[in-house]
């Protein structure tokens, strides 16, 4: 579905007269009013088109820092099998990134320029992934909260206005609901092992549990963006509701595991249907933001190392699909 395509059905692109500015705005005002999709040809606001390059950008940037807590651990997983799925975990991580890459690119960005932007410290990517992994069981945790977490945030994505980003969302959130249990099947395989396993399971959730909750971004009364990003059918759902489903939805899980949560405060609202949660140390999650977090100089020197080094790869496939293009050229002129 189109925005702006107001031309007669035969025009050809030169045919077509560009739409006055207010009819433009019309048109993207319908087609979010309509809760359709907007396509990279239609006309879209400034302000949206940067907001997405952002949104999408921080997003993508989140899935390639995120390998590396996982990383990690591959080479120290328990078994054969477990290293073998945490591997595919974390290529699919790679993938999501590549995704995400891509769909910026549809607004009119390089993705060299926003890999620029995020080795500058000017563009962010996910705190969540400035806190360091200490044993395996942390693995199990970041699969079934991070990723838990990730898909709350992320399934009402799938429907959000723009076009690109909705449908790699569709595919991302597949492949998280397989991330998420996992890390389920990880923790519930500690907790019902040792005493000593059971611990250690119970120490990942402990330290991950409201990292977590902070992933959900600032509390809404805190959150001056949200607003016109609902407006523009980006988010569909305010950090708080997305906060409390999480919750919602992860207690009962805790309770399968036999595991807890480190919130006194917390208590099931029999009247709400809603499960209560203490307050956020909002403190730590700006610090972390501010590049204060444990692991935010070595994530971000890593990952500058990793773009250096795959310097040559970038190059070779340039000069690749250069040749490529050139045999094409020449075999079409012969
Ligand atoms: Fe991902
Ligand atoms: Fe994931």
């Amino acid at each position: 579905m189109s925005g702006n395509d107001l031309g007669p059905a035969l025009a050809t692109d030169d045919d077509r007269v560009e739409p006055a500015a207010v009819d433009r705005q019309a048109g993207f005002d319908r087609l979010i009013a309509a809760d359709e999709r907007l396509e990279p040809r239609d006309w879209m606001p400034e302000g949206y088109r940067k907001t997405l390059i952002r949104q999408i950008a921080q997003h993508a940037h989140s899935e390639i820092i995120g390998m590396q807590p996982e990383g990690n651990w591959i080479t120290r997983a328990p078994s054969l099998r477990r290293k073998a799925i945490l591997m595919a975990k974390v290529q699919d991580e790679a993938g999501h990134g590549l995704y995400l890459y891509s769909a910026a690119e549809t607004l009119g960005v390089d993705r060299a320029d926003l890999l620029d932007l995020l080795h500058a410290g000017r563009q962010k990517y996910s705190s969540i992934f400035n806190y360091p992994t200490l044993t395996w069981a942390d693995i199990g945790a970041i699969g079934w909260l991070v990723d838990g977490a990730a898909i709350v945030n992320q399934v009402p994505l799938c429907r959000c206005s723009y076009g690109p980003y909705a449908r790699a969302m569709v595919r991302i959130c597949k492949e998280e609901s397989f991330h998420q249990r996992q890390g389920f099947e990880i923790l519930h395989t500690l907790s019902h092992g040792t005493p000593e396993q059971h611990e250690m399971a119970q120490d990942a959730v402990d330290r991950w549990w409201w990292p977590s909750l902070m992933m959900f971004g600032p509390p809404d009364e805190a959150s001056p963006h949200s607003a016109q990003s609902m407006a523009w059918g980006i988010k569909k759902h305010s950090n708080d509701e997305l906060r409390q489903r999480f919750v919602d939805m992860t207690l009962p899980q805790a309770h399968v595991l036999g595991l807890t949560v480190p919130d006194q405060d917390l208590r099931y609202d029999e009247e709400s249907g809603h499960w209560r949660f203490g307050p956020i140390d909002w403190a730590e999650f700006h610090a972390v933001l501010k590049g204060q977090g444990p692991c935010n100089a070595q994530r971000m020197e890593h990952r500058r190392r990793a773009h250096d080094e795959g310097a040559w790869v970038r190059e070779a496939a340039v000069a690749y699909a250069e040749k490529q293009a050139q045999r094409e050229a020449s075999g079409a002129a012969a």
